[in-house]
């Protein structure tokens, strides 16, 4: 039976995002489960490995395009109700080292992985302090912790992630809302492997791993945390 309202969870065409739809959908929850992303045929391939749940839906949306996000945001409070989890997963990297760093691809891995990440969090917040009651979980990455020289603009845009969650677990806790920041290690998805083309992903993380994690933070077990950088890491099996 499902207890809570609306979920939304960006990037679940694939890889961490899909994972997470799927380990949340288990549980059925969540009166429905809204899928964003840009591939609409990747989001329809996650619901059918999800086993067609009637409650997930899915929502294909650019989030470079900052300024449809309201709308975008108030389409799911219309047609799904409340929401009471969001869960920030889309993300961008263009890992280059400073010398061929360019506007473009600085403006690029903010727009998605910082500007589009913090308005997703106003706008969900908005309905959120509403009904008094919601939880943000927005992936961030080791990458914003530790250096990583050649990913200058992957690294600070996740180094900014790191910082919004603890701003807004301050900020929204007066309405009900926890924020939680978790920071994936080295995870076998696409984007890895733009980043280290050379890794075998079999040896490393995979993200059903992650999305157990977050799946246990929207639950009980995330009541008792929020705000701190959540690092979740495995040793590679060699
Ligand atoms: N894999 C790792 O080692 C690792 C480690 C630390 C943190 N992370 C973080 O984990 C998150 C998920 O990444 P992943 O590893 O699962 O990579 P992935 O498989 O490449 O997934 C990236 C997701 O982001 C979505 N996305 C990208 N640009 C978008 C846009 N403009 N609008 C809407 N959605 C967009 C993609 O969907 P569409 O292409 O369908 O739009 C896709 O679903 C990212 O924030 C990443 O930085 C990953």
């Amino acid at each position: 039976m499902t207890s809570k309202g609306a979920c939304i969870v960006t990037g679940a065409s694939q890889g961490i995002g899909r994972a997470t739809a799927i380990a949340l959908a288990a549980k059925r929850e969540y009166s429905s489960i809204v899928l964003v992303s840009r591939n609409l045929e990747k989001l329809e391939e996650t619901k059918a490995l999800a086993g067609n749940p009637d409650n997930m839906f899915a929502l294909p949306f650019d989030l470079e395009e900052l300024e449809g996000i309201p709308a975008m945001v108030s389409s799911v409070v219309r047609d799904h109700g409340d929401i009471d989890l969001l869960v920030n997963v889309s993300g961008y990297a263009d890992p280059k080292p400073l010398f061929e760093t360019d506007a473009h691809s600085l403006e690029k891995t903010f727009r998605v992985n910082v500007f589009a990440l913090t308005l997703m969090c106003r706008e969900v917040a908005k309905n959120m302090r509403g009904h008094r009651c919601g939880k943000i979980i927005n992936i961030a990455s080791t990458a914003g912790s530790t250096p990583r020289p050649g990913w200058i603009s992957y690294s600070s845009s996740k180094a900014a992630v790191i910082s919004i969650s603890q701003t807004l677990t301050a900020e929204l806790a007066e309405y009900g809302v926890k924020v939680y920041c978790v920071s994936p290690g080295r995870c076998a998805t696409d984007l890895r492997r733009k980043l280290a083309p050379e890794e075998d992903p079999a040896i490393i993380m995979q993200p059903e791993q992650v999305a157990e994690i977050i799946d246990n933070l929207s639950g009980d077990t995330g009541n008792a945390l929020d705000g701190q950088d959540i690092v979740v890491r495995c040793q590679p099996r060699l």
